[in-house]
């Protein structure tokens, strides 16, 4: 089980999902079926609009994942990678602050998901 909470100026107010580990679903497909929203265009890692901060209530048992590359390069394009993090995650496997929605598994960890809207768009 892994709580997440959803928080964003396009929201009232935060709001806490239940979700059943192992079901593997995306951050972005959870927070569709949950009428959250997050922006979103190609589904893919390739506009970049999804783009969410997360954060570990208990930085400690944080999940490895193995970034693609595709999302690597778009958070750099977006500049929502540092190279520390770059480091991190190709050497010990450990998520950046920033992620893609739609390339973020949920994991069997809680976490806060916060959004600010279409970044890729003025
Ligand atoms: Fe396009 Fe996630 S929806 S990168």
């Amino acid at each position: 089980m892994a709580n997440v909470t959803f928080s964003s100026p396009l929201m009232p107010r935060d709001l806490t999902v239940y979700a059943v580990a192992g079901e593997r679903g995306t951050l972005l497909a959870l927070a569709k079926a949950n009428n959250i929203p997050i922006p979103f265009d190609c589904g893919d890692g390739e506009c970049g609009s999804c783009l969410v901060e997360v954060r570990h209530y208990q930085p400690g048992v944080r999940y490895g994942i193995a970034l693609t590359e595709k999302e690597k390069e778009m958070l750099r394009q977006l500049g929502k990678i540092t190279r520390e993090e770059i480091m991190d995650a190709e050497v010990n496997d450990m998520p950046p602050r920033h992620r893609l929605a739609c390339q973020c598994f949920v994991r069997n960890e809680d976490i806060e998901v916060r959004f600010e809207g279409d970044v890729t768009k003025p």
